[in-house]
């Protein structure tokens, strides 16, 4: 159950901010009045310190998450089955990155350094999608994780193509587009491995299933009603749709999908309602989430000491980079 954090995410995030003198009290119903009207918030406009804390929050671990989610798959770019496969494997890896330095460059216009998100992600206070602390442990996991894991990912991704807050809406108009090749190149190595594979490799695909179904349920983020942060993002119009009703509109479009692959979903519950117009499903668990979530999953430790790793391998980069920039600078004022 979400306990200590949610009380402290109230307190920071949705309880209402002491607003000092009548001037902020006129920014404050200012900034309100371009909410309402579903104006972008941008980068030099006046915005609550809460409205700033919680962007940042989000958006530094959205971008963890591009960058995180880059090791389970790079995992097999060497073991490809094919030259094709690794050289869309690379790419797709390759566009994850450039997701995370995105949003990254997002955040960094609220006013955080990239130093300080790296910081909390590597003394692990940052959060980043729990998905990406499950093993990948075989090729069909690849074709699954683009399926389910990136198809998940774009379904909750593409409302915030509407966030009020206009530099990472904009930022999510490009990578929503490259998720969704994402999720084609996934599907398409899965078919590939169920229709022209040999019973073994269908089997790997539906093993890979069972293992990645939940776990990609619980990217939507806690049910609505044990989410600190919903009610207080939807009002600022950072989230748009809840976290459950995403979640239920993406195992609607995987059912079809999954008949499409010819893999059976790993939830016996799983049925179409005609009263709801919509897919019942079984319980999720909810205490596996938070395990994971709270740094006790699978590959936690693994997926951590693998970044800090880099990040302390290419200390020597960015000292020479800086160096470089410096030297620049003093030649640019000598010449000035
Ligand atoms: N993994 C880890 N933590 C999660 C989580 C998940 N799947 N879902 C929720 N949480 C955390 C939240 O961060 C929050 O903790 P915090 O307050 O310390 O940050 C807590 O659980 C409660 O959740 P809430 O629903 O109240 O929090 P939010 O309102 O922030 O909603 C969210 C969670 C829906 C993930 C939202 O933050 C969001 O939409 N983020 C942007 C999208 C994103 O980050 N997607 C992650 C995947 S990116 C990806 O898959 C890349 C692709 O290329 C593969």
């Amino acid at each position: 159950m979400y306990t200590q954090a949610m009380d402290l995410m109230g307190k920071e995030a949705g309880a209402p901010q002491a607003v000092a003198s009548p001037e902020e009290q006129a920014l404050q119903q200012r900034f309100d009045a371009r909410i309402d009207a579903g104006e972008f918030i941008e980068a030099k406009d006046w915005l609550p310190e809460n409205y700033r804390k919680t962007l940042v929050r989000q958006i530094s671990q959205h971008a963890h998450s591009e960058i995180v989610g880059m090791l389970p798959e790079g995992n097999w770019v060497t073991r490809a089955p094919t030259l094709k496969r690794k050289a869309i494997l690379l790419a797709k890896i390759q566009d994850e990155a450039g997701h995370g330095l995105y949003l990254y460059s997002a955040a960094e216009t609220l006013g955080t350094s990239r130093d300080q998100m790296l910081a909390a992600l590597h003394s692990g206070r940052a959060k980043y999608s729990s998905i990406f602390n499950y093993p990948t442990l075989t090729w069909a996991d690849v074709g699954v994780i683009g399926w389910l894991v990136d198809g998940a990912a774009i379904m909750n991704q593409v409302p915030l193509c509407r966030c009020s807050y206009g530099p990472y809406a904009r930022a999510m108009v490009r990578i929503c587009r490259e998720e969704s090749f994402h999720q084609r190149q996934g599907f398409d190595a899965l078919l590939t491995m169920v229709q022209k594979g040999t019973d073994a490799q269908r089997a790997m695909v539906q093993d890979a299933v069972n293992r990645w179904w939940w776990p990609s349920l619980m990217m939507f983020g806690p049910p609505d009603d044990q989410s600190p942060n919903s009610a207080q993002s939807m009002r600022w119009g950072i989230k748009r749709i809840s976290n459950d009703e995403l979640r239920q509109k993406f195992i609607d479009a995987c059912v079809q999908q999954a008949r499409v692959l010819g893999v059976g979903l790993p939830d016996p519950d799983l049925k179409w309602n005609e009263e709801r117009q919509a897919h019942d499903h079984g319980a999720i668990d909810w205490d596996e989430f938070w395990r994971v979530v709270g740094g006790d999953g699978p590959c936690n430790r693994e997926r951590l000491a693998a970044r800090v790793q880099a990040w302390d391998d290419g200390a020597w980069v960015r000292e020479a980079a800086l160096a470089h920039a410096e030297k620049q600078a003093r030649r640019e004022r000598a010449a000035a």
